[in-house]
C-alpha cells in the first residue's frame, strides 16, 4: 500500500470509569491529547472519537478493562494495579501512571492482630479473592476461608462474617470510622497503563511515543 491510501488505525483506550478515568483525561490533555466528546456528562454514549489523532476512547468497569485489552478490543487500558493483579489478564504492563495511590492492606480490628501471628484458620472477606489467596496461601502460608464480597467490605468484621477483611486503603478514614485497623500491608497500589500486545508491535511506533510523552508529562 503506497503512503497515500494507507489508513491510520484507530488506537483504542478503554479507562476504568470515575476518577481514574478523569485523572487519566487531564494528564492526555497535557500531552494534547483531548477527547471533548468524552466532557459531556449528559451524554449516554459510550464510545468517544479523536477523528485527527485517529483515537476511540471508551469507559468500562475496571476489572472489565483487562479482559477487552487482552481480547484487544482496546489496544490500551488505564487502570489500578489492583484490579491487574486480581484479574492476571495477559497484558504488557508498561506505565505507572504516578496517580490513584494507594495500598492493599488486611484490615481487621486490633483484636484480629494475633490470630495473624499464630496462623490460626480466619476467614478473609475481600472484593479480591485473588490477592488475598496469593498472600495468605503463597506468602504468608496461612490456610485461611476467603470469602468474597462486591463492596463495603469494611462490614466483614463489623457484622461478625469475617475475622479480617483484605482491602484497599487510601486515606484510610474508612477504616477508622469503622473502628478498624491496618494490620498487614501487602503491597503499594496505583493506576497502570496496559497494553495489548498484538497491538505492542503492531503499533509499536505510536505507543512507544505515547509513553514517552505520558513518561515526560507525569
Ligand atoms: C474503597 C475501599 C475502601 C475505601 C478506602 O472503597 O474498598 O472501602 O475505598 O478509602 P479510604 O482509606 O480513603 O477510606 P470504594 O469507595 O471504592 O467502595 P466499595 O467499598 O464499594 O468498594
Amino acid at each position: 500500500m503506497n503512503r497515500q491510501t494507507e489508513e491510520i488505525r484507530y488506537l483504542t483506550f478503554a479507562l476504568g470509569k470515575g476518577r481514574l478515568a478523569s485523572k487519566t483525561l487531564e494528564l492526555l490533555e497535557q500531552i494534547g491529547i483531548t477527547c471533548e466528546e468524552m466532557k459531556d456528562k449528559s451524554s449516554r454514549k459510550l464510545i468517544f472519537v479523536n477523528e485527527d489523532l485517529k483515537l476511540k476512547f471508551f469507559l468500562a468497569k475496571g476489572p472489565d478493562v483487562p479482559t477487552y485489552v487482552e481480547y484487544g478490543a482496546a489496544d490500551i487500558g488505564v487502570v489500578g494495579s489492583d484490579t491487574i493483579l486480581e484479574e492476571n489478564r495477559r497484558v504488557y504492563e508498561v506505565l505507572d501512571l504516578g496517580f490513584g495511590k494507594c495500598r492493599m492492606c488486611v484490615c481487621g480490628p486490633a483484636s484480629a492482630r494475633e490470630l495473624l501471628q499464630h496462623h490460626e484458620m480466619i476467614r478473609v472477606a475481600s472484593k479480591y479473592p485473588k490477592i488475598a489467596k496469593d498472600y495468605f496461601y503463597n506468602q504468608k502460608h496461612q490456610t485461611v476461608d476467603i470469602i468474597k464480597l462486591n463492596g463495603s467490605v469494611e462490614l466483614g468484621p463489623i457484622v461478625g462474617l469475617s475475622d479480617v477483611i483484605v482491602d484497599i486503603v487510601e486515606t484510610g478514614s474508612t477504616l477508622k470510622e469503622n473502628g478498624l485497623e491496618v494490620l498487614e500491608e501487602i503491597c503499594p497500589l496505583s493506576a497502570r497503563m496496559i497494553v495489548n500486545q498484538v497491538s505492542m508491535k503492531m503499533e509499536a511506533q505510536r505507543i512507544k511515543k505515547l509513553l514517552q510523552a505520558l513518561k515526560e508529562a507525569k
